[in-house]
C-alpha cells in the first residue's frame, strides 16, 4: 500500500516506520492517523513481524503533536472524534501481539509525546524533546496522554508536565523513566533495530503474552494480575517454543523457535 505521509520498510522480522510530514514537523492530521491505523492492522497481522520501530521523518521531529491547523476550528463533535480516532489507533499499538519501539529523533510533543507513550519501548536520541504543550492552546492531551503519563511516569510528574507545557530533554526522559535509554543521535536508528532484532529472536508467541501479561498489570489490582499471569504462563506450555527453549537449555544448545 502508499501511503502519502507514512514510510514503511522491512528488515526481516523487523518493519521500520517513519511518519513524514516533516515539512509539518510530522503532526498527526487524520489522514495521517486514518493511514496509521492501517499500517498498524497490516502489521498486526503480518505474521513475519515481530518488531516495529516507529520514529519520523527529518531531523527535526519525530512528531510535534496533533495538527494544529487541522484542529483549529473542530467544534466539539469533531474534536471528540478526532480523540477517538487517535485513542482507537494508539490503542491498537499498545494491544498489538507484536513490539512497539519509538525512536524518538526530536520533538515529541503532544499527540507525538502520546504515540511515544503507547508504545511498548521507547529510545530517545540525545536531541529529542518531550511535552505535553496543550495546554498553552487552550486544550488538554487528546489522545491518552494524560491516562499513559499518569502510569508511566507517576502523578506528580504527569500533572508537571501536562500543567506547565514545558519540555524535557532526553536525559531528563531518563531520569523520569519515560524513556528505556539515550543514544547518540546518528546511532538512534541501528539501536533500536539492535534492541528489535533482539526480541525478535524470541519466540512470537511468548514475545505477545510477555507484553500482554505486562499490560495487565498497569490496569489491575495484584491480585487478579497474579491469576491473569498463571493463566499466560502455564498457556506457554502449549506451545511447541516452551519445548524446544527447555530442550535447548538442556542440550546446552541456543533455542531454535519456529513462533508454535
Ligand atoms: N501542527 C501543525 N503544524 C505544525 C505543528 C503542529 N503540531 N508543529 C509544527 N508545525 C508546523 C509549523 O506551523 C511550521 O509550519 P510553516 O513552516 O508552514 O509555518 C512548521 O511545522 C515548522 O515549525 P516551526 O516553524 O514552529 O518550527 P520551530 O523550530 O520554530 O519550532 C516547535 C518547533 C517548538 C516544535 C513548534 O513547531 C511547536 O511548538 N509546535 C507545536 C507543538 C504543540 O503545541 N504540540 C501539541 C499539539 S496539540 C495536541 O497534540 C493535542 C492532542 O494531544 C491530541
Amino acid at each position: 500500500m502508499n501511503y502519502n505521509n507514512l514510510n514503511i520498510k522491512f528488515d526481516g522480522s523487523l518493519a521500520i516506520l517513519k511518519i513524514n510530514r516533516p515539512k509539518a514537523l510530522n503532526a498527526l492530521n487524520k489522514e495521517t492517523l486514518t493511514e496509521l491505523e492501517i499500517a498498524v492492522d497490516d502489521l498486526n497481522n503480518n505474521k513475519e513481524i515481530k518488531a516495529v520501530i516507529i520514529s519520523g521523518e527529518g531531523k527535526k521531529a519525530f512528531v510535534a503533536g496533533a495538527d494544529i491547523s487541522e484542529m483549529k476550528d473542530m467544534n466539539v463533535k469533531k474534536a471528540k472524534e478526532f480523540s477517538l480516532l487517535g485513542h482507537r489507533v494508539f490503542n491498537k499499538i499498545e494491544e498489538s501481539n507484536k513490539i512497539f519501539i519509538a525512536a524518538v529523533n526530536g520533538y515529541a510533543l503532544g499527540g507525538g509525546c502520546e504515540l511515544a507513550l503507547a508504545c511498548d519501548l521507547r529510545i530517545a536520541a540525545e536531541t529529542a524533546k518531550f511535552g505535553q504543550p496543550e495546554i498553552n492552546l487552550g486544550i488538554i492531551p487528546g489522545f491518552g496522554g494524560t491516562q499513559r503519563l499518569a502510569k508511566i511516569v507517576g502523578k506528580p510528574q504527569a500533572l508537571e508536565l501536562v500543567l506547565t507545557a514545558e519540555n524535557i530533554d532526553a536525559q531528563k526522559a531518563v531520569e523520569l523513566k519515560l524513556v528505556n535509554r539515550v543514544v547518540e543521535t546518528d546511532q538512534l536508528i541501528s539501536e533500536a533495530k539492535s534492541l528489535a532484532q533482539t526480541i525478535a529472536q524470541k519466540s512470537a508467541p511468548i514475545i505477545s503474552l510477555a507484553k500482554e501479561a505486562v499490560n495487565f498489570a498497569l490496569e489491575h489490582p495484584a491480585a487478579e494480575g497474579s491469576k491473569y499471569e498463571a493463566n499466560l504462563f502455564s498457556s506457554c506450555f502449549s506451545t511447541l517454543d516452551q519445548e524446544e527453549g527447555m530442550q535447548a537449555f538442556l542440550e546446552k544448545r541456543k533455542a531454535e523457535f519456529k513462533n508454535e
